[in-house]
């Protein structure tokens, strides 16, 4: 690939974390869609695929639609795009629905919208066109914007790797568990597992603190977790 279009793609700033989603106006297999204005008060998630009618995606796109009740019970919307246009989102769509049978599931039927961005003007506004890897297709992009439009996590995968939707589902339980609750998750956190008290601000405070905790695990005096049963993160799921 010349160097030069590598040049081009790097000067198109990526969104980053904490940042408003940038906004974006499109035609969609369900309709025309305002991004992220439409999704006010809710969480979505915006992810990119490479193109339709290639095995990978098929894998995607057939698990996610069969999680989506999942990700809707817990408020959030999933918005997918890649650069293809309408018709053969539609027509793809239709061969999953009514042709592909894999892993145990078929007749799968993709509710959630699919961008057409044949122009990629969103893609490119979303880093998702990363000439590394391909400069005509859409990486496997992931994007959680919270019910504020803000950015809170991104995830980017390659062309050849399908991501994992439980993880994807994991993540956004863990971002509302921890606005929720104030808390920050460990590694590999899960609902039920025992979660990380915040820091106090000094070394002083936070011996005070570990001298009388009560519900608190400390490890040391910056390291201390607590429990959060698996009821309480159920009963904000969802929840704004
Ligand atoms: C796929 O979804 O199978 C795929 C798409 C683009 C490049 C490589 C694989």
């Amino acid at each position: 690939m010349d160097t030069n279009q590598i040049n081009q793609a790097e000067i198109i700033p990526m969104p980053r974390i904490g940042e408003k989603a940038p906004a974006f106006k499109a035609v969609t297999t369900q309709g025309d869609i305002d991004f992220p204005n439409q999704y006010k008060g809710k969480w979505v998630i915006l992810f990119s695929h490479p193109a339709d009618f290639t095995p990978v995606c098929t894998s995607e796109f057939m698990t996610f639609a069969n999680m989506s009740k999942q990700f809707d019970k817990a408020n959030c919307q999933l918005v997918g795009l890649s650069v293809d246009g309408l018709y053969s989102h539609i027509a793809w769509l239709r061969t999953i629905k009514e042709k592909i049978q894999y892993k145990g599931m078929k007749n799968i039927e993709v509710k959630f919208p699919l961008i057409e961005d044949i122009t990629m003007e969103v893609a490119k506004k979303y880093g998702m066109i990363q000439p590394g890897e391909s400069n005509t297709k859409a990486v496997r992009a992931v994007f959680f914007i919270d019910p504020k439009g803000i950015i809170r996590t991104i995830l980017y995968y390659p062309l050849s790797l399908g991501r994992n939707f439980d993880e994807l589902y994991r993540v956004l339980i863990a971002l509302q568990t921890a606005d929720a609750y104030s808390v920050a998750l460990p590694a590999d956190w899960r609902p039920g597992d025992d979660v990380i008290v915040p820091t106090a601000g000094s070394c002083g405070v936070a011996k005070q603190r570990m001298a009388n905790k009560k519900d608190m695990t400390c490890y040391d005096w910056f390291f201390c977790t607590k429990k959060l049963s698996k009821d309480l993160v159920n009963k904000i799921i969802g929840k704004k």
